[in-house]
């Protein structure tokens, strides 16, 4: 499986280090969490700290952006080194508006991701999927790191990748909130292909070694 780090763990202050020291693992995107303070309460770095996060770390950046006005701020997300823009379904009112940010995303060579919280069901975006690249199933509410996985998330994953595979559609499913070593076998027998990591990582004694044992999982 790919593995995301998340910024979100860390307090701000330390950041810099954390970013220095993921830079020595195998690690596949850094996962950067975007809060606004009111699609969710919680506030942290914009778009204008990108750029350092990239120069620090060199590895590719995955956006989750946690905000209101998605419209008006996601094509400063459009930058250097952001290889997925992963928006909230929730947070675009307008589902045709939606599609047509998607599809810009994907249009500046970015890959297109959709976010869906956990009461937001499969069948409610089914019909976006031809407008994405990622699907980021939120296993948490967002808003923090640390929160434990909710397990009837499973059974929504198993529902998306069933749909996936008998309609032969080639989105990345991707799993955001209190993954450890424990679920990621069960994510990866699913069909799970990306999983993000906060917390677990953060406070794990032998990094390199969980990461490893999480990116091998089957
Ligand atoms: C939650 C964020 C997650 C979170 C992951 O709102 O989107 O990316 O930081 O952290 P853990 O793995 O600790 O749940
Ligand atoms: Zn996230």
């Amino acid at each position: 499986m790919l593995i995301s780090a998340s910024t979100n763990p860390p307090p701000f202050s330390e950041l810099a280090s954390y970013l220095t020291q993921l830079q020595s693992l195998d690690i596949d995107f850094i996962h950067c969490d975007i809060m606004d303070g009111h699609f969710v309460p919680a506030t942290t770095f914009d778009h204008a700290y990108l750029p350092s996060i990239f120069r620090i770390s060199h590895i590719p950046l995955d956006v989750h952006v946690m905000a209101e006005n998605i419209s008006e701020i996601y094509p400063k997300y459009m930058q250097n080194g952001v290889e997925i823009l992963t928006i909230h379904y929730e947070a675009v009112a307008d589902k045709e508006e939606l599609k047509s940010i998607l599809l810009d995303i994907k249009s500046h060579k970015i890959k297109a991701g959709l976010a869906i919280k956990p009461d937001t069901s499969f069948s409610e975006i089914k019909p976006l999927l031809e407008y994405i690249d990622v699907l980021l199933v939120m296993s948490v509410e967002p808003g923090k790191s640390g929160q434990k996985f909710i397990q009837n998330t499973i059974s929504k994953i198993q529902e998306i990748s069933w749909h996936r595979q008998e309609n032969s559609l080639d989105f990345l499913i991707e799993v955001d909130g209190g993954v450890n070593d424990a679920l990621a076998p069960k994510l990866a027998s699913l069909g799970v292909d990306m999983v993000v990591l906060g917390a677990y990582l953060y406070n794990s004694e032998n990094r390199a070694l969980d990461v490893r044992k999480l990116s091998i999982s089957k």
